[in-house]
């Protein structure tokens, strides 16, 4: 027999240590947007839930926003960048191929720690604290750092109706590591390739009154059929969002917070029905104030709730994400605290 080869085994369960955001000082209302697509305020929060969302500066990248995200996870988890051994940032809004945003952000906070940026569009957060679990368990890190990191602003249409008034700009981040009990429920976690088309991308088209685009602007412009969307994120996720709650042997009304991807509040209101979820159950609705913010928005919505004085510290929190791909994932965690 030739030689066995010796592998690793990690902690027994992972828990989240702490988490952090960040938001960008812009606040950017209805008003400002309502023109351009023949639209009002009444109508965008009426359809959405969104009153304003926070655009970054144009000199503020990606990289910006995950690495102060990150920073504030650290300092909440009581954790240094050299303890990091991987980090992985979820984002779908990073402008350069190379190099990724995690292995700069693992640079400037001391990590020498395993670096890849994934993209899971909207589910990327809950695909990296899945991912995070399963690489502290092994054994392949003792503590994972993941961010959501997102500047969607720079993908916008202003002159769609059916996007312009909901995405923005942000990052959320949190720090795994090993822990004797679970503190991370097993993901329920997919794709659905057959509906790639339903958000994608398109590259832009030259308009005489944009600017930007005269000096060569080559970013894609998001676009979005949001009816269909909507109707697969209430018929599908709800019951993803059930079957996470089942696969970590609890019930809804066990749940103490409720952080579902700030995508509309009208889908979060049709999966909390599904789920039956108690009245006493924190529900995270910081899309009124953050807009949708892909990767960024659960652990952003986290924070939202913990500045509010909101957030069950030590209770159990169900996390969905679900976006572009089409991809979701779904897994209850305890909150740190
Ligand atoms: C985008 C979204 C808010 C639009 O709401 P909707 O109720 O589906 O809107 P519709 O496209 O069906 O349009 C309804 C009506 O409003 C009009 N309308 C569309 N956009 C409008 C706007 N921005 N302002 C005013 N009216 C608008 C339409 O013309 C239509 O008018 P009609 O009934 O006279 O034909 C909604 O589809 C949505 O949230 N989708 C899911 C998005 C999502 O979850 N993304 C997550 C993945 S990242």
């Amino acid at each position: 027999m030739s030689a066995t080869i010796t592998a690793t085994t990690g902690g027994p369960f992972a828990r989240i240590y702490g988490f952090g955001s960040y938001r960008p000082t812009r606040v950017v209302p209805n008003s400002e947007l309502v023109d351009r697509i023949d639209s009002s305020d009444e109508w965008i929060q009426e359809r959405s839930g969104i009153v304003e969302r926070r655009w970054a500066r144009d000199d503020e990248t990606v990289v910006d926003m995950a690495l102060a995200a990150a920073e504030r996870a650290l300092a909440d988890a009581n954790i240094t960048g050299e303890d990091i051994g991987a980090i992985i940032v979820s984002t779908v809004s990073h402008l350069l191929i190379t190099p990724s945003v995690s292995s700069i952000v693992a640079g400037r906070i001391g990590s020498r720690g395993a670096a890849l940026d994934i993209s899971a569009a909207c589910a990327g957060f809950s695909y990296g604290i899945n991912m995070a679990d399963a690489l502290v368990r092994a054994g392949s890190a003792k503590y994972v750092l993941v961010i959501g990191a997102e500047k969607l602003s720079d993908f916008t249409d202003l002159d769609d109706r059916g996007t312009a008034f909901l995405f923005a700009d942000g990052a959320g981040a949190a720090v795994v590591g090993p822990s004797d009990i679970p503190g991370i429920g097993p993901a329920v976690w997919g794709s659905d390739g057959t509906q790639a088309e339903v958000i994608t991308s398109t590259p832009r088209r030259p308009r005489r009154t944009d600017p930007v685009l005269e000096h060569g602007d080559t970013r894609p412009l998001l676009t979005m059929q949001g009816q269909t969307v909507f109707r697969w994120a209430v018929a599908e996720m709800a019951k993803a969002a059930a079957e996470a709650v089942a696969a970590a042997g609890i019930k809804p009304e066990d749940l103490d917070c409720f952080i579902p991807h700030q995508a509309n509040n009208r889908i979060t209101d049709a999966m909390i029905k599904y789920l039956g979820l108690p009245e006493n159950v924190t529900v995270a609705r910081d899309i009124t104030h953050m807009g949708n913010t892909s990767a960024a928005s659960i652990p952003l919505a986290m924070d939202a709730l913990r500045a509010e004085g909101r957030l069950p510290t030590g209770g159990l929190a169900l996390l969905i994400g679900f976006g572009a791909g089409l991809v979701w994932s779904a897994q209850v965690v305890r909150i740190p605290g």
